[in-house]
């Protein structure tokens, strides 16, 4: 993967004149069609004044999972812990919410805006071991750019 040739478009996407849905949207379907392991590209945003994250934009195999308590699988621990949380096997979490068997691993980016945890990306992949630390460069550079526009 080549993180430059990736985040020129995520700003071109960012910079464009389309709704915040839309440009949501278009980065989770860039990011699944761009990078082969990643099967599952979404957003998830805190909900409210409730401890629950709820489903945004994504691309992929639609999920029964579209609010997710606070403490609860890998994406409400991230969203206590405000750390990137990379599983490189879910086997080997008790904590993990499965979004179906072909599922095999996962990465987790917290978003913040003026110090705050608000939401994440979430990317499931259907191969082991995938993630490197360019990954969550790419993440952490897209979570930190979208805050021009949420
Ligand atoms: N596996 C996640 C649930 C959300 S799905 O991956 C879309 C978790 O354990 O929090």
């Amino acid at each position: 993967m080549v993180i430059e040739n990736l985040t020129s478009k995520i700003d071109l996407i960012i910079a464009s004149q389309n709704s915040r849905e839309e440009k949501l949207q278009e980065i989770c379907n860039y990011l699944k069609s761009e990078v082969p392991y990643y099967d599952w590209v979404g957003f998830y945003f805190k909900n409210g004044d409730k401890e629950e994250l709820k489903l945004a934009q994504y691309a992929g195999e639609e999920t029964e999972h579209t609010i997710i308590p606070f403490g609860k699988g890998i994406c409400g621990q991230v969203a206590v812990s405000n750390e990137n949380f990379v599983v490189q096997d879910v086997s080997e979490q008790d904590n993990y919410i499965s979004c179906g068997w072909k599922v095999k691993s996962e990465i987790v980016i917290p978003i913040f805006m003026n110090g705050e945890n608000i939401g994440q990306i979430d990317i499931d992949s259907h191969t082991l071991n995938p993630f490197s630390e360019e990954d969550e460069r790419l993440l952490e550079y897209i979570c930190k750019e979208i805050t021009v526009f949420l």
